[in-house]
């Protein structure tokens, strides 16, 4: 983590561990909440220094880490009731089964319920346990309870378990949870809005080591998130094989194949669908098995359309606000206009690539969009990806607000 965010610099966040396996991702969370600015506290229940140990966690904090509401010298330092208002979210990753039960309960038996009980702060629970822990009623019914007294819960999401089983039980990934505090203290435009972004290149395997691609390098998708979380928004980063890293507070999801980027983008299309993605338009009908000898001395190679993404989406109901990207060498305006109403979007961005490119395109660093909706257009004139990313979402989050209203 190399920058700050702005959204997160000085937020006081008491960080809640509760013991189960998903502790470990607890490390990771701090280090990318403390990475983010955030100010962090650490408090630890008893059964969660089983799985990771304390002083694990206080070193990346930078903070002496709590776990017991009757140690005298820490309570000298910060009472826990001064530690609970000092608060400014609380949030526990990984909230067990059992800590789950004993908030529901209103019990107040370790430190951490007590914070619990005793701050004004949202709170906000990731659990994580075996997925039948998970769907047992009673936990069911601790869910219920919690949640209509307006706690927040973050995840489980869905799939193998450390336990070896499937289902839902798996703690939301440190990235999402940051994503997801990011949105919290952001204020902007989009605070709160659902934005999925894709970006980067496809791969289209023809046999095991090779593929078709194209030079993308990602930059502007990966700008985009970063100026769409920096507004407040909540973002999925749909992001084909680059060289990147992931801005901060956003969660990213690699792909490799359209086919993968289609299906990440309908698992959650968000609110706002930005398609930045250089999809390869064509995949091999078949890909060999092993690979392929150079035998013959000429190889044909049959290849299959691949899905629009930008148009699946777009015909999704309900229908996500839709921004798609245009690379033109020529007739640009035509062009770009054309394919705002061919795949019934709400925008479109343009620009130059090849001979007209003037200092833009694909690799640079830098590039210049022409915008284009229903009965209107902007220039936004050529300077860095980060910039213009700024300036495209300011003109998405306006038009999408205005939609909305
Ligand atoms: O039709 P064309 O490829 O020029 O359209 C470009 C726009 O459509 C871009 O926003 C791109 O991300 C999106 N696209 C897509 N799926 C495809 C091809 C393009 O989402 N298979």
């Amino acid at each position: 983590m190399t920058e700050n965010h702005t959204a997160l610099n000085g937020r006081r966040i008491l960080l809640g561990v509760s013991g189960g396996i998903a502790a470990y991702k607890a490390a990771e969370l701090v280090r990318l909440l403390r990475g983010a600015g955030a100010e962090l506290r650490v408090v630890m229940t008893p059964a969660a220094s089983e799985f990771i140990t304390p002083l694990t966690l206080q070193a990346l904090s930078g903070q002496a880490v709590r776990q017991s509401l009757f140690d005298a010298a820490h309570e000298a330092a910060m009472g826990h009731i001064e530690l609970a208002r000092w608060a400014e979210l609380i949030l526990i990753a990984p909230a067990s089964a059992d800590l789950m039960a004993r908030l529901a309960a209103g019990m107040a038996d370790d430190l951490l319920s007590t914070l619990c009980l005793a701050s004004a702060a949202p709170l906000w629970l990731a659990p994580a346990m075996n997925q039948q822990m998970w769907q047992a009623a009673a936990t069911q019914a601790n869910v219920a309870v919690l949640r209509e007294r307006g706690v927040q819960l973050l995840g489980p999401a869905s799939g193998e378990q450390a336990c070896g089983e499937q289902g839902p039980g798996r703690m939301w990934e440190p990235a999402q949870l940051l994503a997801a505090c990011v949105t919290h203290f952001a204020d902007g435009p989009l605070r709160g809005v659902a934005v999925t972004i894709t970006a980067g290149p496809t791969r289209e395997a023809i046999d095991p080591v090779r593929f078709i691609s194209n030079h993308s390098s990602g930059k502007m998708g990966f700008a985009l998130a970063e100026a769409a979380a920096g507004m407040g928004a909540r973002v999925r980063l749909i992001a084909g094989p680059v060289s990147l890293s992931t801005p901060t507070g956003v969660a990213r999801i690699d792909v490799e194949s359209a086919e993968q980027m289609l299906q990440a983008s309908l698992a959650d299309p968000g609110e706002i669908f930005i398609a930045c993605a250089a999809v390869a338009d064509y995949r091999a009908v078949q890909v060999a098995d092993n690979k392929l000898k150079k035998q013959q001395p000429a190889l044909e190679l049959k290849l299959l359309r691949n899905p629009d993404i930008l148009a699946t989406m777009a015909g999704q109901r309900p229908r996500p606000f839709c921004v798609g990207f245009a690379a033109e060498t020529e007739r640009l305006a035509e062009h770009a206009q054309g394919k705002l109403k061919a795949k019934g979007l709400d925008m479109i961005a343009a620009n130059w690539v090849g001979e007209r490119a003037a200092g833009g395109g694909f690799d640079s660093e830098h590039n210049a969009l022409q915008v284009f909706w229903p009965g209107g257009d902007r220039q936004l004139a050529l300077t860095t990806k980060t910039q213009l990313a700024r300036e495209l979402m300011t003109l998405v989050a306006t038009h999408y607000n205005e939609r909305k209203t």
